[in-house]
């Protein structure tokens, strides 16, 4: 059966519980599954945006687990700058690999790349949506350093546009972690997504000062999002935040970052004990090992609703970039996600 991986929804805790443990076996180097054989297989890395962590550490996995890797250097050198729309060249990629790694600014675009190709496709990231191997990079750190899961967890910066934050914060609550938002007002956290975790019996509460933090076991910052806002917008909120060597030295909260940091973090910070931000960079490489070995094998089911027609007033929907209709589930779009209401 193909899986695709697009949404942190489309797993259950069970699911995810599944891949840190794979991924720690990873991680130990101990004989970590018994079917994994990926000696032919290729791995496609599609990307629309820059990366360089999620992009090469897919990639290190792959070549690590013994299979092959492919993409275009840049979306300057594919045929995308001679007008070809995305669901072409999602078309035309699949039939080059076997499991395909997308990344793209519209939301949404990663679900469609799922329906259009016949071999499976993770989320790599999709606009400001969702960032789901992310999340489990960041539970797999948090779990190796406190041994659980269900804490008390200050999410901080861009969490409007923040897509890694977005798919954290909902995998959190399925642990039971409570969460704070900080951020500044024109970023914070969306409501329908803060309504939703609230729904799932976790505290939620939203602050704009950065040192109520001290009081969380993790403190997860976030770049500003400069290139989903105006120039002007940016300019406002550039050095709203910054995690200070002085506030946080003598604290035990883990500071961590999905990287790259701009200057929310000073330099400082980097050789304090509780700093993690380049053990989440380290640990991607086994959680993206487990990723790889389940999806191809088979063995990592996800949830699948019902759904029906409609149309998404989201312009950033990749409905919208593809002038598609969307499909409805349980009121939000299956792509972007947002509701329909
Ligand atoms: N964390 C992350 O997504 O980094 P990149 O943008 O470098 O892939």
């Amino acid at each position: 059966m193909e899986t695709d991986l697009i949404s942190i929804r489309d797993l259950r805790k069970d699911d995810i519980e599944e891949v840190l443990g794979l991924a720690a076996k990873y991680k130990s180097r101990s004989p970590a599954s018994e079917n994994i054989d990926v000696g032919e297989k290729v791995l496609g890395t599609l990307f629309f945006e820059p990366s360089t962590r999620t992009r090469l550490s897919f990639e290190s996995a792959m070549l690590r687990l013994g299979g092959k890797t492919l993409g275009f250097g840049s979306v300057e050198s594919s045929s995308i700058m001679k007008g070809e729309r995305f669901s072409d060249t999602v078309r035309t990629f699949s039939h080059y690999c076997d499991l395909m790694v997308v990344r793209h600014p519209s939301e949404g675009s990663a679900r469609l790349a799922s329906e259009l190709s016949a071999i499976p496709v993770i989320n790599g990231g999709d606009g400001p949506n969702q960032h789901p191997t992310q999340a489990l990079c960041d539970l797999f750190t948090i779990e190796m350093d406190k041994k659980r899961l269900d804490l008390k967890v200050a999410l901080a910066g861009d969490l409007l546009y923040g897509r890694t934050v977005h798919s954290l914060a909902q995998a959190l609550a399925l642990f039971g972690s409570d969460i704070l938002f900080i951020s500044p007002s024109s970023l914070r956290f969306p409501s329908y997504l803060k309504e939703e975790i609230a729904q799932m019996g976790i505290r939620v509460e939203e602050d704009d000062d950065l040192k109520k933090a001290k009081d969380c076991d993790v403190l997860y910052m976030t770049r500003i999002q400069k290139e989903r806002m105006s120039e002007k917008a940016y300019e406002k909120v550039k050095n709203c935040f910054v995690v200070r060597k002085e506030d946080f030295e003598d604290s035990d909260t883990l500071i961590m970052h999905p990287l790259p940091r701009v200057n929310e973090i000073e330099r400082e910070m980097d050789d304090l004990p509780n700093a993690r931000y380049f053990d989440q960079v380290r640990d991607s490489v086994p959680v993206r090992m487990a990723l790889i070995d389940l999806i191809l094998n088979g063995k990592l089911e996800v949830c699948e609703g019902e759904t029906e027609k409609g149309k998404c007033p989201n312009q950033r929907c990749i409905t919208n970039v593809e002038s598609m209709d969307t499909k409805v589930e349980k009121g939000r779009c299956l792509y972007c996600e947002k509701p329909l209401d």
